[in-house]
């Protein structure tokens, strides 16, 4: 890091903190169940390695890559998927791993087009959501923390590929958010 930069919204104690929670809610809702860990790159992976290490029962991991943001910060509505999963998720518990939930399209079209593959249950954990930008009604079962309507970086996030190695979250004033 060149310099320590932006205004801090989320410290790295407090992200620690609320981790572990999350980690102790989870292993709690999923005892029993054939739970597999979908992270969503590439935003989620520093979430996702902690969280996964924060999860105190068997499961799985596997990955998925989709772009929904072009290289700036504007939003082309679609979503893509360029890497699929590579484990079969039918009859499977499947909790998807999102770094931020903005509009909700993302998550939207993950969980229409994961449930087709016929898993037992589908949910969703973000460690962020912007419940001010939401477009459309995405489903949210497990939210680390609410921010507000502000461009973050940092802990995976990126601005245009960049700042996702910050070790804690980060405001960027100078980025316009798209309307
Ligand atoms: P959504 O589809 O609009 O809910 O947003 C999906 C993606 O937009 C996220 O997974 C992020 O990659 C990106 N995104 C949204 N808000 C931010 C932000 O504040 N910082 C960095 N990336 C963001
Ligand atoms: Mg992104």
């Amino acid at each position: 890091m060149e310099r320590i930069f932006g205004r801090p919204i989320v410290t790295q104690e407090e992200m620690r903190a609320r981790i572990r929670e999350l980690g102790r809610q989870i292993t709690a809702d999923y005892a029993g169940k054939d739970l597999i860990l979908v992270g969503v790159l590439k935003g989620a992976y520093a979430f996702y390695a902690d969280l996964a290490r924060a999860i105190r029962i068997p499961m799985r991991v596997d990955f998925i890559i989709v772009t929904s943001y072009n290289s700036k910060t504007r939003t082309s509505g679609k979503v893509k998927i360029v890497a699929d999963l590579t484990e079969d998720i039918r009859g499977r518990d499947v909790l998807l791993v999102e770094d931020i939930v903005d509009s909700g399209l993302t998550v939207q079209y993950l969980v229409k087009t994961l449930a087709k593959r016929k898993p037992r249950s589908i949910k969703v954990c973000t460690l962020l959501s912007k419940p001010e930008r939401r477009k459309v009604d995405a489903q949210v079962d497990y939210v680390g923390f609410k921010i507000p309507n502000k461009y973050v970086v940092g802990y995976g996030l990126d601005y245009q590929q960049k700042y996702r190695n910050l070790p804690y979250l980060a405001v960027l004033d100078t980025v316009e958010e798209p309307v």
